[in-house]
């Protein structure tokens, strides 16, 4: 592990992960294990600044850890572990709030949008959500954290209480960058091409989920939403198919180019039902890895008994460290 720069990233046991999440994000974070040293985090902590369902969230825990090894993750070689198992997480969140600005978690934009969302539930843990995820970072000295852009914001904010910390106390936290993955590929509602795919949508047809079994795969790609032509080509204002082109090259690694010479003369249909196929089929042998998995309680349990104690151990020293410079008394 020495020498080997460091990666943190989390992820929400909210609803399973979709085509998006897959091929966006979670793909990446198994290519990324043999060269850094990674830690990923099941953060449930993060999930109940949104009121989740005690008996669903459980399960989803469960569920999304036993994804991630499914995916490739190797519990020996990475960290993976539900970020409520490791207290650290929220000690270091109360100190790092004392670091905060109320004005800077003010101006963050997913506080605003998820306020504007959820106006009857507009909690403090909402308002320093970002706190929290920089103690997440900050607790394994994280050299680069794989975010979205929709996560870049509350990265930068890390950054600010990286660089107020260390100014007031010395080096104590390493400065995190992000970790902008191409992502294999850009995955858009299968219902409105133009707007991402997104665990939170109520059309059921508009995203693949992971778990989802080859016949509904193949039902939503065939009701996926395209236009009026019949030709299988990238031309601008025809959203749907290049997302669907994305997707398709994007699992069989071909070309727009091959893809067109592939379906020239054929119809949507054919087309819609090859990218049906071809996503069901590589997602196969993970969902069999995951039923495996995931109905072997014992293992699981103790996947995440031995991933939590890896990374109480892993961050235990950085809290040490920021105890004793704040003042705290300690043994
Ligand atoms: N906020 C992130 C999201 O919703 C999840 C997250 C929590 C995270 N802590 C993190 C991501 C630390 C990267 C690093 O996607």
């Amino acid at each position: 592990m020495e020498g080997k720069k460091k990666i943190f990233s989390g992820i929400q046991p909210t609803n399973t992960p979709h085509l998006g999440n897959y091929l966006g994000a979670m793909v990446n974070w198994v290519k990324l294990q043999d060269e850094y040293d990674c830690t990923y985090s099941i953060v449930d902590l993060h999930s109940i600044t949104i009121r989740q369902d005690p008996v669903k969230l459980r399960n989803q825990i469960k569920e999304s850890y036993a994804l991630l090894i499914a995916m490739g993750l190797d519990p020996e070689k990475s960290t993976l572990f539900v970020q409520g198992h490791n207290p650290n997480h929220a000690e270091l969140s109360w100190i790092l709030s004392c670091y905060t600005q109320f004005g800077e978690l003010s101006r963050m934009t997913q506080f605003k949008d998820k306020s504007a969302k959820h106006p009857d539930n507009v909690n403090a843990g909402l308002f320093t959500y970002p706190v929290l995820m920089a103690a997440d970072i900050l607790l394994y000295q994280a050299d680069l954290v794989p975010v979205g852009v929709d996560q870049s914001q509350h990265l930068e904010l890390a950054r600010n209480i990286v660089q107020r910390f260390n100014g007031i106390y010395g080096d104590v936290f390493t400065m995190p960058e992000g970790y902008i993955t191409k992502a294999t590929a850009k995955v858009m509602s299968l219902q409105e091409p133009t707007k991402k795919m997104s665990k939170s949508d109520e059309n059921p047809n508009a995203s693949v989920w992971i778990l989802d079994d080859k016949d509904t795969i193949i039902r939503k790609f065939k009701r996926a939403v395209t236009d009026s032509e019949t030709e299988v080509c990238a031309r601008e204002g025809k959203d749907g198919i290049i997302n669907l082109m994305s997707i398709y090259s994007a699992v069989t690694n071909k070309s727009f180019e091959e893809i067109e010479r592939e379906f020239a003369g054929k119809g949507y249909g054919d087309f819609k039902l090859a990218v049906g196929e071809a996503v069901a089929d590589m997602l196969a042998p993970m969902q069999a890895e995951f039923k495996r998995i995931f109905a072997d309680k014992a293992y699981l349990e103790n996947c995440m008994k031995q991933g939590a104690e890896k990374a109480y151990k892993a961050s235990r020293k950085t809290l040490q460290k920021v105890q004793k410079k704040v003042g705290f008394v300690t043994f």
